[in-house]
């Protein structure tokens, strides 16, 4: 208890050096800072957090790059695509330092925490001033203070065992629905997969600490409430005791989370998520593949049928209990019929959503080891012929709801003018034609329609 005062007293003197700083180079006048984030759900609450430390220095937020002072990037390094995104933005971030000799640019997050790829930062890109992996946030203020005291180049990517903080600002994008970490870091090592690499093992924060965050969203008006984590399901105090403690919190609004690992996935967690009202009845179980074999290279540790039981215990207890899912096509030596398995899967389960990759290569993790056999061309083809498969099943799927009444919650302007656009309990995109006052306000519609990706109704 103690340290961790004494530790506190610490980060207060740096952001106070810190601000000190802020205001000598700036001179009095508020300094902007641009930040964008990438990746993942945790990926962007950690930009939340970032953007909240960055406002108590002393900056303003702002959309728009060209003017401002600081810019920081946030990366993704879960496929190759992410890391080409950030490079391509970083050379034409070279272009507005050479217009600004006075923007510090700052690239943090997963994609830096690769030794590689902060060398690369370091030798090709000698106008991003601080590099930063997912460790270091409690050193931010210093790391900032001292690229603008000094002028020189900060790098920051040493993994640490056990740190959580606590009580962090946050800046975040919606005052109706919140991103909440439950944990941090993932020890499953799929055999594709980075993030274990680039997270470090699992942290999980302690209940009451979540619990209080969350009281603290509500009692400031937020309707949704997402928790999040790698594998929520290996919450180290139990996800399902986690769940019924929010469920009990006071107010009107729903519990949401991602993602569950299948292996992990029981019956207790689909009873809790019937039994408490607020837990909205809709599960991320991301599949992957639908070939036992394919699943046992990725190091899953579950098989389609167990994965299958899940399902049906769900969908026997309520009929229309939602499943949304992640599909890697094209994995190392995957044949057509292994990858038509997947296919199978996806019409047993009839899933609203499904996330499809094409499998990209990871330096460092196993599967790297495996010859990348399945030409660029061919995993297009298949995420297409899977993307075409799945529009139907999901039109098919949403059908069953046309008719009936569903709760909402009104999030923003739908895709047509004068409509309002939101998620239903099952996390069905709901549109219908509402007066904007309504956005952050539950509604009950009446599906008239189902398409392919959403349904279509009016307000009761
Ligand atoms: N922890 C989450 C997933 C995080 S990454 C979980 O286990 O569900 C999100 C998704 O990216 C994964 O579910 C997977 O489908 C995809 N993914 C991860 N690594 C990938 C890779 N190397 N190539 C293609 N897709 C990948
Ligand atoms: Fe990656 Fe697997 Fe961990 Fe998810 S559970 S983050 S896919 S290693
Ligand atoms: Fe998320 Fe990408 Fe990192 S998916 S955890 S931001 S590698």
């Amino acid at each position: 208890m103690e340290l961790k005062s004494i530790s506190c007293a610490f980060e207060d003197l740096d952001l106070l050096m810190l601000k000190d700083a802020v205001k000598s180079k700036y001179k009095g006048s508020v300094p902007r800072c641009y930040l964008h984030s990438y990746g993942c759900q945790q990926n962007v609450s950690d930009g939340e957090k970032l953007k909240g430390m960055i406002v108590k220095s002393g900056f303003s937020l702002t959309d728009d790059e060209a003017s401002a002072d600081l810019i920081v990037i946030n990366t993704c390094a879960v496929r190759e695509n992410a890391h080409e995104r950030v490079f391509g933005r970083l050379g034409e971030l070279g272009h507005l330092k050479k217009n600004n000799s006075e923007l510090i640019i700052c690239v943090c997050g997963c994609m830096v925490q690769q030794e590689h790829i902060a060398e690369k930062i370091k030798k090709t890109y000698p106008f991003v001033s601080l590099v930063f992996g997912t460790f270091a946030y409690s050193d931010f203020y210093r790391m900032l203070r001292e690229v603008i005291m000094s002028g020189k180049r900060v790098f920051n990517i040493e993994e640490k065992k056990s740190e959580i903080i606590e009580n962090m600002p946050a800046e975040r994008s919606s005052s109706i629905r919140a991103y909440v970490s439950v944990m941090y870091g993932c020890n499953n090592f799929c055999t594709y997969c980075i993030v274990p690499y680039v997270r470090g093992r699992e942290r999980s924060r302690p209940i009451d600490s979540v619990v209080d965050e969350v009281k603290g969203l509500v009692n400031d008006g937020y309707k949704e409430i997402t928790l999040l984590g790698q594998n929520v399901n290996s919450y180290a105090y139990g996800f399902p005791k986690l769940l019924k403690r929010l469920n009990d919190i006071e107010g009107d609004f729903w519990i949401r989370f991602m993602s569950s690992h299948p292996k992990d996935a029981t019956k207790e967690l689909i009873d809790t998520i019937l039994d408490c009202d607020k837990v909205c009845s809709h599960l991320h179980l991301p599949v992957q593949s639908g070939n036992d074999e394919i699943l046992s290279k990725m190091n899953r540790r579950y098989s389609v049928e167990k994965y299958l039981e899940i399902v049906r215990y769900a969908r026997s207890r309520c009929k229309d209990f939602s499943f949304s899912t992640d599909i890697i096509v094209g994995f190392p030596g995957e044949s057509y019929e292994q990858f038509c398995d997947t296919k199978k899967l996806l019409e047993k389960v009839k899933y609203d959503n499904v996330y499809s990759f094409v499998y990209s290569k990871r330096e460092g993790t196993k599967a790297a080891e495996l010859e990348d056999n399945i030409s660029v061309k061919q995993k297009g083809l298949w995420l297409r012929e899977l993307l075409i498969m799945q529009r139907e099943i999901t039109e098919k799927w949403l059908s069953r709801f046309v008719g009936k009444t569903l709760r909402i919650l009104a999030e923003d302007n739908g895709k047509k003018e004068g409509t309002l656009s939101g998620h239903s309990y099952e996390n069905i995109i709901v549109e219908f034609v509402g007066e904007k006052k309504l956005i952050g306000s539950f509604v009950n519609i009446k599906i008239t329609k189902a398409l392919n990706w959403a349904l279509i109704g009016e307000i009761v």
